[in-house]
């Protein structure tokens, strides 16, 4: 039986794609552990656990010679002086990459590879970034309104959480005086701290 093509429209001036299969919305409280400012995440997560990420994305088989595409949408807000993000991963099979492609809003894609490599690229609506084999990403919306992007990576390449949970992104961005900033992160660790 033949797969059959498909197509389906995203909004530029954002909103749902007219096709999707799953729709994850990812809570204030899934992200436990991951702001640097634990006092400023406790006090907001105290007045209600809002959404601050949304992913729609379209099925398919997990396997080589599929791509898994769809619409990640990262709300607008701030934990203490640190944008809303996404968790950020590393891609189970490690080398497989990603495009992004950002539609609306403005943010940055967080980038790191376990040599200790990092990178922080803009994202602008019409711009493209490359996520190469190995590099570990997270979305970061630095704006007012959302940001939505429309992404596409092989569909065997799967997600490692747990290394990112565990050590976070060598890299934040916070606000410093009314502007995005890149700093480091004062509680990153790659576990073999003694501290
Ligand atoms: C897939 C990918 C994106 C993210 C989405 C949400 O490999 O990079 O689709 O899944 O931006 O971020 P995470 O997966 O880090 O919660
Ligand atoms: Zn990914």
């Amino acid at each position: 039986m033949p797969d059959y093509p498909f197509a389906f429209n995203v909004p530029l001036l954002g909103g749902r794609p007219t096709r999707y299969d799953v729709h994850t919305a990812r809570t204030l409280s899934a992200m436990n552990g991951q702001y640097a400012d634990q006092a400023a995440y406790a006090a907001l997560l105290a007045q209600g656990d809002v959404v601050v990420y949304e992913v729609y994305e379209i099925k398919r088989p997990e396997v080589v010679g599929e791509l898994l595409h769809g619409i990640s949408i990262v709300h607008p807000g701030r934990v203490g002086d640190e944008y809303f993000m996404t968790k950020g991963h590393f891609h189970a099979e490690l080398a497989t990459a990603e495009v992004y492609y950002c539609l609306q809003g403005s943010g940055r894609l967080v980038l790191e590879t376990p040599e200790g490599d990092w990178s922080v690229q803009e994202l602008r609506p019409g711009g493209v970034v490359y996520v190469p084999p190995r590099w570990a990403h997270r979305s970061v919306n630095t704006g007012d309104g959302d940001l939505a992007m429309l992404y596409v990576y092989p569909a065997h390449a799967g997600h490692d959480y747990g290394t990112i949970e565990r050590q976070g992104f060598r890299k934040l961005v916070v606000e410093r005086g009314g502007r995005p900033s890149v700093v480091d992160n004062p509680r990153w660790s790659n576990g073999n701290s003694e501290t």
